[in-house]
This record gives C-alpha cells, sequence and structure tokens, in this order.
C-alpha cells in the first residue's frame, strides 16, 4: 500500500503571466507523472480554451516539482486582444479548484495611470486595505492576519500608532503612494519609518507592490522615482529589504542606484533578505507635497 502524505492529494500550480499569452504550471504530489489539463477562460461570457500542462520548465523542476514538466501556455485570442478580458485557470479534472494568482487581466499596453498619496479621508484608506487584501488573495495568503485594519492604516498614516498625534497636512516622515489605472487602484509604495531603517539613523524604509496585471511596464520605476521624490529633504537616505530570489526587483534596485548593505532578517520570522539603501540628494525646488498627483501615459 502507498501512503500519500496528508496535502498530496490537492493540485498544485499558479499562474505566472498573463498578457499576450497565458502561462503557469500544474502538477499532483500525488501522481508526479501525471500531465494536468487546464481550462483557461477569457472574459464573460467566457471563452474556453483547453491545454495540457506538460511543457518541461527548469524552475520547476529545480524547485522539486516531478520532472519539471508541468507548464502550459496558452496565447491570448487575437478577438479579445485590445479589451482586456479577465482570465481564470481551472482544472479540467478538479471542479472547483481555480490556479493560485487568478483571476486576472490581460492587459497589453499599461495606458494612462496616476500616481498619488492616500489621503485618510474619502473612503481612501478603504480602498486601500482593499487593494491589499486583493494582493493577498493572489498570493494564498489570509487577509485577516496580513492586511490591517482601517483603524492601523489610519494610525500608521497619521503618526498615532507612535503615540505622536500627527495631523493629516503636516506629515514629515510617512507617505502611502498609490498608483491608480482606469479608478482601480493598481499599485502601492510605503515610505516610512519601520524595518530596515535603523530608527534615529535619518533613513526610512520604503516598500512596493505592484497588482501582477501591470508589472513589467515601467510603472515599479516611476513610483520608485515619485518616492525618492517624496524622500528628498525629508530624510537622507532611503532603504528596502528584498529577498535574494526576487531578480526583477534586485535589478529595479540596482539600476535606481541602491548598493547592497548586507542580510537581514526579518524580524517576524527570521527570513534572510537583502537590505538595500540609496542615498538621497536635496531636493531641488518644493520637496513633493502629498497632495501633488503625477500623470503616466505608456
Ligand atoms: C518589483 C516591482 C515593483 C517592479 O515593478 P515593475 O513595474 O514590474 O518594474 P519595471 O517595469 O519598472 O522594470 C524595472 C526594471 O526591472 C527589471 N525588470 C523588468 N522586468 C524584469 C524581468 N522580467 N526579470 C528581471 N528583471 C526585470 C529591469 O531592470 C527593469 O529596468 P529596464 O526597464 O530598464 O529594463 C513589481 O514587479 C512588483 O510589484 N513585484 C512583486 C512585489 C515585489 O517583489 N515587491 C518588491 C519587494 S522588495
Amino acid at each position: 500500500m502507498t501512503i500519500v502524505p496528508e496535502g498530496c492529494l490537492d493540485p498544485e500550480g499558479c499562474v505566472d503571466m498573463v498578457g499576450h499569452r497565458v502561462s503557469g504550471w500544474a502538477w499532483l504530489p500525488a501522481e508526479p507523472g501525471r500531465r494536468l489539463r487546464v481550462e483557461v477562460l477569457f472574459g464573460n461570457p467566457p471563452m474556453l480554451v483547453e491545454a495540457l500542462a506538460d511543457q518541461h520548465r527548469p524552475d520547476l523542476e529545480s524547485a522539486g516539482k516531478g520532472d519539471g514538466q508541468h507548464g502550459f501556455a496558452v496565447p491570448l485570442p487575437d478577438s479579445l486582444a485590445g479589451r482586456e478580458p479577465v482570465v481564470d485557470v481551472r482544472l479540467t479534472d478538479f471542479p472547483g479548484v481555480r490556479l493560485r494568482g487568478t483571476p486576472r487581466r490581460a492587459i497589453l499596453t499599461l495606458g494612462l495611470v496616476t500616481l498619488r498619496a492616500i489621503r485618510t479621508m474619502d473612503g481612501d484608506l478603504r480602498r486601500l486595505r482593499g487593494f491589499l487584501a486583493g494582493m493577498v488573495r493572489l498570493n494564498g495568503g489570509c487577509v485577516d492576519t496580513a492586511v490591517p485594519s482601517v483603524a492601523d492604516l489610519h494610525a500608521w498614516l497619521t503618526g498615532r500608532d507612535t503615540g505622536r498625534n500627527g495631523e493629516d497636512d503636516c506629515w514629515t516622515d510617512r507617505c502611502w503612494l498609490v498608483a491608480e489605472r482606469g479608478g482601480r487602484m493598481v499599485g502601492h509604495c510605503r515610505i516610512g519609518p519601520g524595518w530596515p531603517a535603523p530608527p534615529g539613523s535619518g533613513a526610512l524604509a520604503l516598500g512596493i507592490e505592484l497588482h501582477p496585471d501591470i508589472r513589467g511596464f515601467g510603472l515599479g520605476r516611476q513610483l520608485m522615482l515619485a518616492a525618492h521624490r517624496w524622500a528628498a529633504g525629508r530624510c537622507a537616505r532611503l532603504e528596502l529589504a528584498v529577498l535574494p530570489h526576487n531578480a526583477h526587483a534586485l535589478a529595479l534596485y540596482r539600476a535606481l542606484g541602491y548598493v547592497d548593505l548586507g542580510p537581514a532578517a526579518l524580524p517576524e520570522t527570521g527570513e534572510i533578505h537583502h537590505r538595500m539603501a540609496v542615498a538621497l540628494p536635496a531636493p531641488h525646488g518644493s520637496v513633493w507635497h502629498t497632495g501633488r498627483s503625477v500623470i503616466l501615459v505608456n
């Protein structure tokens, strides 16, 4: 009798990319030689395209996913190219299972994006929390434990988390920038006191994340540059922490002049990150105020 460890009966998989093509992987740890059937659903009413997850991917093999022959790729149907359809991916033989990382939207050009700072009124904090919750769900995490409440977001933004009694229009050491496209929040960048910037060192910490639908279009760079403009004159340098295997983020940070400061363990989990920093010039003209917006078109 073969004893299958608990959890191995469930298929694993993920959608990696949605754009001109939809690609990802799926496999069943209990039957590592089996090639799973995948259903890609485009738009509403859905247009169904079937595929077999049988393409070899060296990254899957080195991650221990069987022989690595579990990748799939399906082109976006020509008729849907300009329509930015929602894309869902399911497994034909496992009804009800939706691959991690879905639903997504097939975006081929970035278009108009606005960058601005979050305000503590007008439902802004609820929208920010909604965006953060959506990101956690896409990554398969738990919203209740991983996403701060609206009250916590408000306390952080107004400095009340540190016991200070900050006013909305006089934040000097923190700012939460968001990117919006077609009325939807698609990215955020938080600058303020916190790990890995040592307290009292003149540095502020930066954290950035974009919705996967709009990664790779140059928006991350623009959001970082907006953060640098906000921070210039407010702190001597920005610090961040990045996982060593996050090649995309590392390339972006190095291109923007960040230098390695060595390893740093995430306080909650001990996970080792690269700590990086960039020195900021004094501001040219006036510093970037939280009330300002920047419009980007790609
Ligand atoms: C990291 C992140 C913010 C970058 O934003 P982005 O809009 O995708 O990046 P950009 O399109 O601006 O690309 C910036 C640079 O990244 C690098 N890059 C872009 N695509 C890449 C890829 N597929 N692989 C490796 N590097 C890549 C290049 O250096 C690029 O510079 P270039 O345009 O001069 O070639 C975004 O991908 C993201 O949110 N990732 C997930 C969350 C995350 O990792 N956050 C950082 C945690 S520390």
